[in-house]
């Protein structure tokens, strides 16, 4: 494995819309193995793969240590209630906003064997998901902030 360079905010890359997986070939295998290796040494609770500079419906998310979740092709396709709390990006190092996100949603993905699944989460997964999958579609934390932290 290999811990990978993470693009910041400011870099044109983290706009653009990331392309679905269409075959999970070894080098996407690869990536997701390497992409955990670089969250959990960055110390976050998520990175998408845009954010190592592939633009592939990818992300990765440990809110529970030791249980990695990962989505390829993820889609949110259930939510509800609202939550606003403290969120922060690896792209972002040391800054942290307050944001509004559902309180609880469902995400269907497929994993590394191609096998469909579906995850629910609420509180800080529910905000972990939400945060990944708009990082795919372009968008960042500080689109849906309310205010900077103080
Ligand atoms: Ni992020």
């Amino acid at each position: 494995m290999a811990k990978l360079k993470i693009v910041k905010f400011g870099d044109p890359m983290l706009r653009k819309v990331s392309r679905p997986v269409t075959e999970i070939t070894p080098r996407i295998v690869t990536l997701i193995d390497d992409m955990i290796e670089t969250m959990r040494a960055e110390g976050g609770c998520g990175l998408a793969a845009v954010q190592v500079g592939v633009l592939r419906r990818i992300a990765v998310i440990e809110v529970e240590e030791g249980n990695v979740i990962e989505l390829i092709n993820p889609k949110i396709i259930a939510f509800a209630g609202e939550q606003t709390e403290q969120e922060g990006c690896l792209s972002n190092p040391g800054e942290y906003g307050i944001t509004k996100r559902p309180k609880a949603v469902t995400v269907r993905a497929m994993n590394r064997h191609g096998e469909e699944f579906e995850v629910s989460g609420s509180d800080l997964l529910a905000r972990a998901i939400c945060h990944e999958c708009d990082h795919l579609d372009g968008k960042l934390y500080i689109d849906v902030q309310i205010r900077p932290l103080d």
